[in-house]
């Protein structure tokens, strides 16, 4: 009999009311259903965790839904620049870039990174020269930005406000992001972690996703987590990697590492935010202190559930 496989996707934390009141929660829940299905062919037939979770990333950043690839929020010129990292659990190695524009798949340049590059992280011009070497695929502006995003970025425009992705009267903004993590039937981990960033971002600015330890990370020992929320705060409080600490010093299984993590980015940073995360025994579980994610996961070769909660 085959091992047990596991998958967790997600595509966002936040006030889901918007997504209600437009109508698009069979269109969530039908992506996120058909984006496990894909990723379970991998592992079903014995494919690695590492290529589970970017195959899965891809599929999240080609669907305009999310805030990532095509579909990300625009910076303070109207432009998409993006983030992503990859970690594999098996020796801690991991490619991530920042601050990138026109890569149609910004977590296969951080996978190139990974497998072709002896360093972890590039940024920008240099990001986008090593893409060139590797015939990353390119796509043009009209690709990325799409009408949704235009008109957020008017009304950040006008307000002069910087905002945590989609435009919405709620307190609390949903907060975009996409995520895979897997764990194969060898009992390999690994995370991918895509996004656009926040709207009308100024200076550079670079959120948690692809910063190591922030926004993903993965240890065969441990666990393997992919975040999403105010990326700041995510930055600050290190959480993925808090995560697999609580599991690595202290011994908490991944579902109450989960759940001690959000109560840490609350308690230290009033943090805004959730995180998917599956453990070394395969457990799927989710945390997440904004009032919705968006998430969807495969425990242990099982059904495939969606939730928009
Ligand atoms: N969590 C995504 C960002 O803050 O950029």
């Amino acid at each position: 009999m085959d091992k047990p496989f596991s998958l967790m996707i997600h595509g966002g934390s936040g006030t889901l009311e918007h997504i209600k009141r437009e109508g698009s929660e069979a269109d969530f829940t039908r992506s996120l259903h058909d984006i496990l299905e894909a990723g379970r062919k991998i592992l079903a037939a014995g494919g690695g965790a590492l290529d589970a979770v970017e195959h899965c990333a891809i599929c999240l950043e080609n669907d305009p839904l999310y805030n990532a690839g095509r579909g990300s929020v625009l910076n303070e010129y109207g432009e998409v620049e993006m983030d992503a990292a990859i970690m594999d659990g098996r020796d801690l190695d991991a490619g991530s870039v920042a601050g990138i524009t026109y890569i149609k798949n910004p977590i296969a340049l951080a996978r190139c990174v990974l497998d072709k590059s002896e360093h972890v992280m590039l940024i920008g011009k240099g990001a986008m020269e090593f893409a060139k070497l590797h015939s990353i695929t390119r796509m043009e502006d009209d690709y990325f930005v799409v009408e949704s995003r235009i008109r957020q970025w008017r009304e950040a425009q006008q307000s002069g406000r910087m905002m945590l992705d989609h435009e919405d009267a709620e307190p609390q903004y949903k907060l975009g992001t996409i995520g895979a993590v897997a764990r194969d039937q060898a009992g390999n981990l690994a995370a991918a972690t895509s996004t656009g960033g926040i709207v009308n971002k100024r200076w550079g600015r670079v959120g948690d996703s692809p910063i190591i330890g922030a926004g993903v990370f993965a240890d065969n020992e441990t666990c393997a987590v992919s975040a999403t929320g105010y990326g700041e705060q995510f930055q600050r409080t290190v959480l993925s990697k808090t995560i697999s600490d609580l599991i690595y010093f202290k011994g908490l299984s991944g579902p109450e590492a989960a759940k001690a993590g959000i109560q840490y980015l609350v308690d230290k940073v009033n943090g805004l935010g959730g995180v998917i995360v599956i453990d070394q025994m395969g457990r799927c579980a989710v945390g997440h202190s904004t009032s919705g994610m968006i998430y969807g996961w495969i425990e242990h070769g099982g059904d495939t559930y969606c939730k928009l909660s």
